[in-house]
Formats: structure tokens, C-alpha cells, sequence
């Protein structure tokens, strides 16, 4: 299974914060925004990883990340030229992808605790679809999808001003191929985008769209408006500092998965020792 993280956009409703510095880049407490989706990647087994950026922003992910292979990983920087939808993500990495199945996760969505990585590590073998559901207060702001009582979709819509569920779609989706050929022919929605809704509607149809809802105990934030942004700063600092363990830490995350040793691990603490991440990598040994 291969991976992406879509971190590309405008981050148009952070401004002018993001107007010179992409949001994916922006430190969510201690570690820019695109560590916490890609340890969920990590953490769910997935090590073949394209990053969608700006043009204008690669070379800033490629100087964080480098190629992947320090965490035991293989990381690929593909450009979106133009922002123009989620959907749009599978049309631009349809050769990265070849004939695997993908996990999409968006670069400003944050999973934690639950059982979430052992459930994402059970998707990768699948026929259609699988998403994840999150009950909200506020479901009109997400995709909404109403769920029978197989854990199949039966209805799905974007961002509606009548939501039939509290249900709201997480930035996570597991294809099988198919997604590419299906990706393709997404028409542009009225708010000008290509929706990862539409890709979903037509797993539904076929009665392929699987929903998984998320655990009571599991968080997921995402982190596209200001209050979100700084909600999801405070929660990780709350967590982080009362016990003493890191959220969305890369490098733990491949150590945990066995992709790097000790040695590794001591080697990507040293330039991280003033800060005290460093520290907190060479305690995990
Ligand atoms: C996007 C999707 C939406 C999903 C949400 C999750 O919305 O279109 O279906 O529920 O991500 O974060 P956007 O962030 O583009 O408003």
C-alpha cells in the first residue's frame, strides 16, 4: 500500500499567517503540522510516501524530510500546481501509485489514541473503500455520512447545510486502484473543486464504501482555521506535558515500526538536542 499526504493549498483561511510560510510547516507545539499525519502513515505500516506540495513549498518539506530513507522509509515530493481539490491528489500521483492501493491523509488532520493505528493497519487489503467517522458538533464544516448497519455508506454529501448525521468524514481515506481510473473522471464541484467527496459517492454506489467509526477515545482534530489550529496546539502541549510522551514523533514512530535501529535513531537525535526532542529520542533507547 502506498501513501500520501496531500500538504499542498493555499491555507487561505489562516491569513496572513500562511501567506508567506505553508500551513503544513507551521509548528502544531513542538513539531511542524506534517509530522502528526505522517506518523499516522508510519504508525499504520505504510513507508512508500508522496508528499503533494506547492511548487513553491517542496524544496522546504524536501530540507525537513530529505528522501524518508533516515526513518526506513521512501519518500517522493510531487507538485500541485493549482490547488483544486482533495480528488485531485490521485490524478497527480497516478504513476507513484501504479497498481497499489493508496492511503490518502490530509496534511492538517491529526489522529490520536484509540486503537486508531491498529485499525489502519487492518486496511490493506480492501475491495473499495474505507473511511473514518468521527461524531461532531458542528458536522455542516465536513463531508457527512450516514451509515447502515453493516458499516456501509448510504449516503454521503459535502459540507451540507442540512447534515442527515453528526457524522463527519476524517481527512483519511484507504482506495483499492480503482480510486485513479475513478479520480479521473470527477467533475469539478460548484465551489470549483474536485471533491474526494465524489470519489466516495461512487464507492457508495457500488456498495463499496466502507465506514469506520472512530472510538470514543480516539482525537481527531483537523487544523485548517485559526481556533482549530491553536485547539490542536494547546491539546498536544496539555498531553505532551503531562506525560512525558510525544504525539506525532516521527522518529519514534519508525523505531516503534522496527524501519530504523538504536544506532539510527541516536544518529537523527544529535541535531535535535537543544530543544530537548533529541533527549526525548535518545530516552526511548
Ligand atoms: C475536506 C473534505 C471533507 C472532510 C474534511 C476533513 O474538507 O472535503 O469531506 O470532512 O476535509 O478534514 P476541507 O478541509 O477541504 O474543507
Amino acid at each position: 500500500m502506498k501513501g500520501i499526504i496531500l500538504a499542498g493549498g493555499t491555507g487561505s483561511r489562516l491569513y496572513p499567517i500562511t501567506q508567506a510560510v505553508c500551513k503544513q510547516l507551521m509548528p502544531i507545539y513542538d513539531k511542524p503540522m506534517i509530522y502528526y499525519p505522517l506518523s499516522t502513515l508510519i504508525l499504520s505500516g505504510i513507508r512508500e510516501i508522496a508528499i503533494i506540495t506547492t511548487p513553491h513549498d517542496k524544496t522546504a518539506f524536501k530540507n525537513l524530510l530529505k528522501d524518508g530513507s533516515q526513518l526506513g522509509c521512501s519518500f517522493e515530493y510531487i507538485e500541485q500546481k493549482e490547488p483544486e481539490g482533495i480528488a485531485q491528489a490521485f490524478v497527480l500521483t497516478k504513476d507513484f501509485i501504479g497498481l497499489d492501493s493508496v492511503c490518502l491523509i490530509l496534511g492538517d488532520n491529526i489522529f490520536y489514541g484509540g486503537s486508531i493505528h491498529e485499525l489502519t493497519k487492518k486496511c490493506h487489503q480492501l475491495d473499495g473503500g474505507i473511511i473514518f467517522s468521527y461524531k461532531v458538533k458542528d458536522p455542516q464544516r465536513y463531508g457527512v455520512v450516514e451509515v447502515d448497519n453493516n458499516g456501509l455508506a448510504i449516503s454521503i454529501e459535502e459540507k451540507p447545510t442540512k447534515p442527515k448525521s453528526k457524522s463527519a468524514v476524517a481527512g483519511l481515506y484507504f482506495y483499492d486502484n480503482e480510486v485513479v481510473k475513478i479520480a479521473k473522471n470527477v467533475q469539478k464541484s460548484t465551489r470549483g473543486e474536485y471533491e474526494i467527496t465524489d470519489i466516495n459517492s461512487y464507492y457508495l454506489n457500488q456498495k463499496k464504501l466502507k465506514v469506520i467509526e472512530m472510538e470514543k477515545n480516539t482525537t481527531w482534530l483537523d487544523t485548517g482555521t485559526i481556533d482549530s489550529l491553536f485547539f490542536a496546539y494547546n491539546f498536544i502541549k496539555n498531553i505532551e506535558q503531562r506525560n512525558s510522551q510525544k504525539i506525532g514523533c516521527i522518529e519514534e514512530a519508525a523505531f516503534e515500526m522496527g524501519y530504523i535501529d538504536e544506532t539510527e535513531l541516536t544518529k537523527l537525535a544529535k541535531p535535535l538536542m537543544k530543544s530537548g526532542y533529541g533527549q526525548y529520542l535518545l530516552d526511548l533507547i
